[in-house]
């Protein structure tokens, strides 16, 4: 049985905005396994990368824990926190900006482990070298700007950077959704064989419902700061909550027939200023009952490692 490497423990993040609070992530529970992937999915704004950032330690949740080696490290302060950042890293979606243009490659690569004095300046060439090989780029690229980088070859420097530190956990926040298909398909490649030989777990964040099923381990679908439906990656077609089986409606499909009409989401996601009472997708859900406007519905397992929230099961 896979061992669980990080427990995400009631986790609920508000942001105050104009005098009212905004509920990012609503009480969020999640474990996760050590070298699995957990891909998290959902609409734009459902708490997502706020939800990420609070793993990352960039936010400090509003209430719950995340328990990493035995501790709680929202609690970390000082040399603690700074160390725990060897161990969780993270990829952001557009890593142009992430970086220093007026750094070389082989500096940004090695900026992490001059920091954490893992290695001499002596030894920087060689083990930048190292590292753009683990990723499959060519040596010479150490020399080179970001800017003389395509979009894929800027990813795979981004992967080499956290992995530089042999992190145990990285995020991937949207981390390939700005690249086209084919450099997509080889970056995930590249992720799975880093996670095959140096048992990496990933929190994988993207929209591409296939991808993210085909990638993942576990997934989890999150609604307006909640997780509704959590699933093995490789059952997401049997999904069973509205919501996620409304979200597999509205993937396109090269089968698709020309006549047939994607079938998207009708109704807007409320407003995380104003959660409604009951059930968050009550107002977009054609099954919604009278309980559904009055009680929450908690996570429940309907089958062996299959939760759903909903008031239907
Ligand atoms: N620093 C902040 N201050 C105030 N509100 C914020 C802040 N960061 C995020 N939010 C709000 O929290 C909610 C969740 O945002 P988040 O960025 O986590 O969504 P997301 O799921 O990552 O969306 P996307 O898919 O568009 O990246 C949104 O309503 C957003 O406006
Ligand atoms: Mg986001």
């Amino acid at each position: 049985m896979s061992k669980v490497i990080m427990q995400v423990k009631n986790i609920t993040k508000k942001f105050s905005a104009n005098n009212r609070f905004l509920t990012a992530c609503d009480n969020i529970h999640l474990n996760i396994n050590a070298g699995e992937t957990v891909g998290i999915v959902g609409e734009s704004g459902c708490g997502k990368s706020t939800l990420a950032k609070m793993i990352m330690n960039i936010y400090k949740p509003t209430s719950g824990e995340i328990i990493y080696h035995n501790q709680d490290i929202t609690k970390l302060k000082g040399e603690d926190l700074r160390q725990n950042y060897r161990h969780i890293q993270m990829v952001f979606q557009d890593p142009i900006s992430a970086f220093n243009p007026k750094m070389k490659i082989g500096n940004i690569i090695c900026e992490p482990l001059l920091n954490f004095k893992s290695i001499k300046k002596s030894q920087m060439k060689e083990k930048a070298k190292e590292l753009l090989r683990l990723v499959e780029l060519p040596e010479d690229f150490i020399d080179r700007y970001p800017h003389n980088l395509s979009g894929g070859q800027r990813q795979r420097v981004a992967i080499d950077r956290a992995l530089a530190l042999e992190p145990k956990i990285i995020v991937c926040d949207e981390a390939t959704s700005a690249l086209d298909v084919s450099v997509q398909a080889k970056i995930i490649e590249l992720l799975v064989k880093l996670q095959r030989e140096k048992n990496i777990t990933y929190i994988f964040i993207c929209h591409d419902l296939a991808l993210v099923s085909l990638f993942s381990h576990r997934i989890a679908v999150m609604y307006l700061g909640n997780i509704v439906e959590k699933i093995d990656g490789d059952k997401l077609i049997k999904a069973k909550h509205p919501y996620t089986k409304a979200l597999l409606k509205a993937v396109f499909s090269l089968n698709n027939e020309q006549n047939k009409n994607i079938e998207t989401l009708s109704g807007d996601i409320p407003s995380p200023l104003d959660l409604p009472k009951g059930c968050p997708f009550q107002n977009r859900c054609k099954y919604c009952k009278d309980i559904c406007k009055q009680e929450k519905p908690k996570l429940k397992e309907i089958s062996v490692n299959h939760h759903v929230a909903c008031h239907l099961f």
